[in-house]
């Protein structure tokens, strides 16, 4: 099969460092992730990039609370959320952040362009300011009585109780939700993108004669025209100090708006992964790029990306988008994410309970190519799982390959069976299988992963219900003695046409499933196969490996763990620290210098950190005391702390604590850490200097 080789750029939305990836943020990134996959076995150039959007109030703001600078904060986040992402199988070419060189770099040489085009223009503006903590406060940090429903401690922008939307004047008695203060009115000067300068660039592109190909979905469309007849108004691209983000040129205490540099912040990770590789960056963002761009993203951010984003390219000269792909938001059975009834479930959380494959998996299921809403429904979830993986494709293999080898050493018959007439409805069964590869090409190609799913498990029913009608299991009893002379070549052939239907099944399932393909490779004893290997049937003689426990079945007890995990990890995550924990807690009782010089208080490092199996609390630290003393210590402090974050580090232990026996093992010391819990946990660390091994007095 012979198909032209496409080049493409593709990016799933740049998500917040404020805060955990979840799965409502995986809804995007798998469904972005499984048509990546798809292209790159196909044989395209596709690269897949994505960063932490890093810059903004809410970041800046959490990074004071936790009295630490900005750039620590988000490097650390930076770091979960790519090790969420890594073991959840989303596989990007380049993970950045919108706070880097690259992304500096470039807004600024949007912003010239834009400026040099007479795009930008100021005026002063009258804003809520915080007198206390003495900054302009964003609508989301004032509280207050809704105006129209009464509704105490509402958003300054919009009521949660009645829907209503207003601007923060309106709002009753309102108050800064971070001094508490009262805000008063302040003047200051903002920098404005003229949108409507745009506005038939916009109109061309959103809204193509149909000769010309869509760049947005049908629906999409509906909406902009709705936004485009209520007018195109200025957007205000201003911030001023104090704020997290880049500078702008020549405008001293005044900032880009984190939404004007975090979709640039697309073109700063490609760069990066340009001068890794070495792409050349015009050929995919000059204005004449011949090469495809599409953007992955959820509905609520599509103002952002199909208005202000590409008038932002056109202004300054760069290319638009090929498409954007909107995708709706997720429901956990038929209900919005809910805290309470622990649905509001975080990547690493799923990941602590079940496999995420069979997460990505169920997606696949539930997407398709228009903005609708999916619901995870977790009875259906355990069901599909277990009725569609474990119970029709694995099983092909499983029943097969035991036959195989109990009777022909795992090495597959030749192609023409001994007897006549049999290898018609061999090649049958496989046939119609590699006779649906088009359909399920065209089905992810057009992001119906719901279709393509549906037609592979069609064909794994096909092949159960052939294995069933060929009864391999009685030619099996009477292999030593054969009711007819054919019989055991029948047998042979039965269970190498079963497995070949299982090696096309498996290229077909491998964008869903990317881990469970390669076990699965491995066990057919084959290297890794690209869709132009589907017409390559396994040959005879080749011989696969014992069959391997691929995929277990989900015990509803695993979901219902997972999601009282969710509820109290979360009642633990309320941002606020109560003051007892901070404050008030009672200093012990007195004691003597004495008695404080029999605590051994050492600098260690950590040398080695993991996660303990089955203890969502604990690390396991391998702490060095100096002069090669090497301790095992479990500290419970897993909710604030990745492994990688702590490895190298400096850190305080309580060297002569008498060690004591824990479930997992023996704990031979104690790391200092202060905080109320959770999150909020910070270990102690000596200024650098300090030796491991030195005692603290
Ligand atoms: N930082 C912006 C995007 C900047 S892109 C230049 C942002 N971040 S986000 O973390 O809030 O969301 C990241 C992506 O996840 C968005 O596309 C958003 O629509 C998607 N989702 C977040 N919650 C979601 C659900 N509950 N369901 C489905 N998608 C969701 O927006
Ligand atoms: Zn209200």
């Amino acid at each position: 099969m012979v198909y032209p080789k496409r080049q493409i750029l593709v990016t799933s939305a740049l998500p917040y460092a404020n805060g955990p990836i979840h799965i409502g943020h995986l809804v995007e990134y798998i469904q972005t992730d499984i048509w990546v996959r798809f292209q790159k076995l196909r044989g395209h150039d596709c690269y897949y990039v994505c960063a932490d959007d890093a810059h903004g109030t809410p970041i800046m703001l959490r990074a004071q609370k936790e009295g630490i600078e900005a750039a620590e904060l988000i490097a650390r986040m930076g770091k979960e959320h790519l090790r969420d992402f890594t073991d959840f199988g989303v596989a990007f070419d380049n993970y950045g952040s919108t706070d880097s060189q690259e992304n500096r770099e470039l807004v600024t040489q949007i912003y010239r362009r834009l400026q040099q085009g007479g795009h930008i223009s100021t005026r002063r503006i009258q804003q809520a300011y915080d007198p206390v903590k003495n900054m302009f406060l964003p609508d989301r940090f004032i509280r207050g009585t809704c105006p129209r429903c009464g509704a105490p401690d509402q958003y300054g922008d919009s009521c949660e109780v009645c829907g209503a939307t207003y601007s923060p004047t309106e709002l009753r008695n309102p108050v800064s939700a971070i001094s508490g203060a009262t805000p008063v009115q302040k003047e200051s000067e903002h920098y404005f993108f003229q949108l409507g300068n745009f506005a038939d660039a916009l109109r061309i592109w959103l809204f193509p004669d149909i000769t010309q190909p869509r760049h947005v979905q049908a629906e999409v469309a509906n909406k902009l025209d709705e936004w485009f007849a209520s007018g195109l108004q200025d957007w205000d691209i201003s911030r001023d100090i104090p704020y997290f983000g880049f500078e702008i040129p020549d405008a001293p205490g005044k900032y880009f708006y984190v939404w004007v540099d975090a979709p640039v912040g697309y073109m700063a990770s490609f760069r990066q992964l340009c001068q890794r590789v070495g792409l050349d960056f015009d050929r995919f963002w000059a204005a004449d790029a011949g090469t495809e761009l599409y953007h992955f993203i959820g509905k609520d951010i599509l103002y952002f990306h199909a208005l202000f984003w590409p008038a932002m390219l056109e202004g300054a000269g760069f290319r638009k988008p090929t498409a954007i792909f909107a995708h709706g938001f997720l429901t956990v059975n038929g209900q919005k994410m809910s805290k309470s009834r622990g649905t509001f479930i975080n990547a690493r959380t799923y990941l602590d309970h079940l496999n995420p494959e069979y997460l990505r998996y169920y997606f696949a299921n539930k997407l398709g190519p228009h903005v609708e809403d999916i619901d995870l429904n977790l009875d259906d979830f355990i069901a599909r799982v277990n009725s569609d993986l474990v119970g029709k494709y694995v099983n092909i293999a499983s029943r097969a390959a035991g036959l195989l080898h109990r009777h022909f050493s795992g090495v597959i018959s030749g192609p023409e069976p001994d007897r006549a007439g049999t290898a018609s409805v061999l090649d049958g069964i496989t046939g119609s299988a590699l006779a649906a590869s088009e359909r399920i090409s065209d089905a992810y190609d057009e992001r119906r992963f719901g279709a393509a799913v549906r037609e592979i498990m069609t064909l794994a029913d096909a092949f159960n219900q052939w294995w069933d009608q060929r009864r391999p299991w009685e030619l099996s009893k009477r292999f030593e003695a054969p009711a007819a002379p054919g019989d055991n070549a029948d047998l042979h052939a039965i269970c190498s046409t079963a497995l070949e239907g299982f090696r096309i099944l498996t290229l077909y399932l491998k964008p869903v499933l990317p881990e469970l393909a390669a076990n699965a490779e491995r066990f057919l004893n084959l290297p890794p196969q690209n869709w132009a290997d589907l017409a390559t049937a396994l040959r005879a003689g080749h011989r696969i490996h014992a069959y391997q426990h691929l995929a277990t079945r989900v015990d509803p007890k695993q979901v219902q763990a997972m999601l009282d995990h969710s509820k109290e990890s979360l009642t633990m995550t309320t941002p606020t620290i109560p003051a007892a924990a901070t404050q008030t807690e009672a200093i012990k009782p007195e004691i003597t210098i004495d008695d404080f010089a029999r605590v051994d208080l050492r600098v260690a490092r950590i040398v080695k950190a993991g996660y303990v199996d089955g203890a969502d609390k604990l690390l396991q630290l391998t702490v060095d005391l100096g002069e090669g003393r090497h301790r095992n210590i479990f500290a419970g402090i897993r909710s604030a702390y990745a492994p990688a974050d702590l490895e190298g580090r400096l850190t305080v232990v309580v060297a002569n604590l008498a060690a004591r026996k824990m479930k997992f093992g023996v704990s031979e010391g104690m790391v200092l850490a202060a905080g109320p819990g959770n999150k909020d946990l910070w270990i102690l660390s000596p200024d650098s200097g300090a030796q491991p091994g030195m005692r603290i007095k």
